[in-house]
């Protein structure tokens, strides 16, 4: 049952990645969750930017190649179209310089020479082949020998090889009523009714009747250069697929995308598509639909090409439109070569892809790798409270092993340092503790014991005193035993003393307090000792610091200790040297500090551990009783206060006392 309690408490309470709401309110967010968020957020955020700025980068550059290469494909498809022109105008003008036409039209009978034009027709694919006279009246029409006679000098190129007697080729719109009268195929190849798309230019009218066509006008000369007729042939251009899927082919090299043509190519009359291989939805040429009204307006209005995105038939394009003129240079139609754009919104969307899954990548890796960082973290961070919450419940013993060569491994470290220092601490103060309680009781063992000697001694010694100072007074000066009896009065005098001493050092009686000037106790005791031999030669040096607080003490119990502590220095010092007095209380006004200094010979090391123990004295035997330092000790313990003793041997001894100001031990 308990390890079940145990476990859930870990899931629930010490998950890596769990919030924890604790008693106080404040929601507990762990060390690794916060790694980990603040991982994700860097990355992410660089990872948008990153998407961002790439994708922009890329597909603007993706279209800036596609639109550059569009340009070229114009060039190309242009190459090719007045390729056709040029081939066209040398057919035409070849015809026109050969005999069996220059005869027959001397001969007055061109019907002889219809065979061999209607080979050249056939054979270099025109759709007409005409032959007028100097004034330009039909009078051979190949596609259509039964109309003749008619007057063609209106026509552009007539009119003009009429003016110049020489070859033109250019690109022509033709009426309706002349493409019938060239053939009524043609007319009717030429015919279209409009199909609207969206985004197409709007137009009142609802269908085409003229036609485009490629065409060649060259004079012809009989054999002294004189003007004996005219010559004209000519490609219609409406729904003739050569050029656009020639363009197709070698620009473009057929490449689909997506069961689409990549590359396509247009030739507009006016505003119609009458030659494409551009398709509508079910495949078929888009042919009879008309360009965009923005690509129209710049490209047929102003004469500009227009390079750029355009909406075709059904789809985005990649496009480049150019004028097509005729021989006055106004603009008749358009030629256009695009590639659909959607293959390039796909490479953009894949690159838009792949940075996606560069970045999801990225985010994984470095969840997996904050987790790593944090759950290490974590770990120690929850080891090193662990030992703490053990420490503090009293385990000294417990110790954190972190191997991660950081600075969690150094706080490892140093918590150990720290749980050892405190653990040799602790084994100190038992050792010192165990020390004084013994002290202690020795003291107050030795202490009742002398109360006892000293109590029971002091009556028959009282006796002894009395009577033997009586002897004495009897006995007359002179008497043989007399010095023994000054002896035994001697002795027993010092007996008194010692039992004085030790009734003093086992005395129960409690201090008398009342508050004192610590500089006047310490004057008064000076004053009294000035004038004995010992001190004679010893200088007495004052650092008094006035108005200190007054320390509440028994004065006649100060007094004792004081006089002891300045009759044991000047008897260190053999009555000669320096006797330092110093007195002086802490910033808070909390203690006094009473201070001996003398030069005297010290005390050795092993001889400072006792001198507080009753009958310790290194005088000679019937010198000291070895109870002064005794009392002293007694009575400032009594007082609440400390005595400390620093000492060198051969240099001299500080003794500090310290009386604690506290208003409260007052009487
Ligand atoms: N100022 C001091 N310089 C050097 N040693 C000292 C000093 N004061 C005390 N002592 C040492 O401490 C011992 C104990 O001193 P304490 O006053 O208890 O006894 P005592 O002076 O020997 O005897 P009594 O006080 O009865 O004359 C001294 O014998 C002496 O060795
Ligand atoms: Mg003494």
């Amino acid at each position: 049952m308990s390890d079940m309690a145990g476990g859930s408490k870990t899931a629930n309470g010490r998950g890596w990645l769990g919030f924890v709401i604790p008693s106080n309110g404040g929601i507990r967010i762990p060390i690794a969750t916060k790694l980990i968020l603040s991982f994700l957020l860097v990355i992410v955020l660089i990872s948008l930017v990153f998407i961002i700025a790439g994708v922009q980068l890329i597909g603007n550059r993706i279209v800036a190649e596609a639109q550059d290469m569009v340009r070229y494909n114009l060039n190309a498809a242009r190459e090719i179209y007045l390729g056709k022109l040029g081939r066209i105008n040398d057919v035409v003008r070849f015809s026109a310089d050969r005999f069996f036409l220059k005869n027959a039209l001397l001969s007055g009978d061109v019907g002889s020479a219809a065979k061999e034009l209607i080979r050249v027709r056939v054979m270099e694919r025109l759709d007409v082949l005409t032959v007028t006279d100097p004034a330009g009246r039909i009078l051979l029409r190949t596609s259509n020998p039964g109309v003749f006679g008619d007057d063609q000098s209106h026509d552009e190129l007539v009119s003009e090889v009429l003016r110049r007697k020489a070859p033109v080729a250019a690109t022509t719109i033709i009426s309706a009523d002349d493409l019938r009268r060239e053939s009524s195929l043609l007319a009717q190849k030429a015919y279209f009714i409009f199909i609207d798309t969206p985004m197409a230019r709007v137009r009142p009218e609802t269908e085409e009747t003229s036609g485009m066509m490629l065409k060649a006008a060259a004079p012809i000369f009989d054999f002294e250069h004189n003007l004996i007729g005219v010559i004209y042939g000519g490609v219609l251009l409406n729904r003739n697929f050569e050029l656009v899927d020639k363009v197709k082919q070698t620009v473009f090299q057929d490449l689909k995308y997506d069961g689409k043509d990549i590359g396509t190519a247009t030739i507009f009359q006016n505003d119609v598509r009458i030659s494409t291989n551009v398709t509508n939805e079910d495949g078929s040429r888009a042919i009879g639909t008309r360009v965009a009204e923005d690509v129209y307006n710049q490209v047929v209005g102003e004469g500009e090409p227009w390079i750029g995105r355009a909406y075709v038939v059904n789809n985005w394009y990649i496009t480049a439109y150019e004028p097509i003129r005729d021989i006055h240079d106004q603009i008749i139609g358009i030629l256009y070569v695009g590639i659909l754009e959607q293959k390039y919104r796909d490479l953009q969307r894949e690159t838009v892809w792949v940075f996606l899954a560069i970045t999801l990548l990225g985010v994984l890796g470095s969840m997996t790798l904050s987790y790593f960082i944090s759950r290490t973290i974590s770990e120690s961070v929850r080891r090193l409270a662990f030992a703490s919450r053990e420490i503090a419940h009293g385990n000294l013993e417990a110790k954190v092993e972190i191997e991660s060569n950081d600075e969690l491994q150094e706080l490892a470290e140093a918590f150990n340092f720290m749980t050892s220092a405190l653990k040799e601490r602790d084994r100190k103060l038992k050792e010192f503790t165990t020390k004084k309680i013994m002290e202690s009781e020795r003291l107050a063992l030795i202490g009742q014991l002398a109360a006892n000697v000293a109590h029971e001694v002091n009556n028959p010694l009282q006796g002894i005193v009395a009577y033997s100072h009586l002897l004495l007074e009897k006995m007359p000066e002179g008497n043989s035993t007399r010095p023994s009896v000054q002896k035994i009065v001697a002795q027993a005098n010092r007996c008194t003393e010692i039992i004085r001493g030790l009734l003093d050092f086992s005395r129960q009686r409690k201090p008398l307090k009342q508050p004192l000037d610590a500089n006047l106790v310490l004057r008064e005791c000076v004053a009294l000792v000035e004038d004995q031999a010992l001190f004679h030669n010893i200088q007495i040096q004052r650092n008094f610091q006035e108005n200190l607080p007054p320390v509440v003490v028994d004065p006649s119990q100060i007094q004792q200790v004081f006089m002891n502590m300045l009759i044991n220095a000047a008897e260190a010092m053999d009555g000669n040297g320096q006797l330092t007095l110093a007195t002086r209380c802490d910033p808070a006004r909390k203690y006094v500090e009473v201070e001996f200094t003398d030069t005297g010979h010290g005390i050795s090391e092993e001889n400072v551990e006792r001198i507080f123990d009753p009958f310790f004295t290194t005088k000679e035997v019937g010198h000291g009783t070895g109870l002064g330092l005794a009392i002293s000790y007694g009575i400032i313990k009594e007082h609440k206060g400390t005595i400390l003793v620093e000492s060198e041997v051969g240099k001299g001894t500080t003794f500090t006392i310290r009386l604690p100001v506290t208003a409260e031990e007052a009487v």
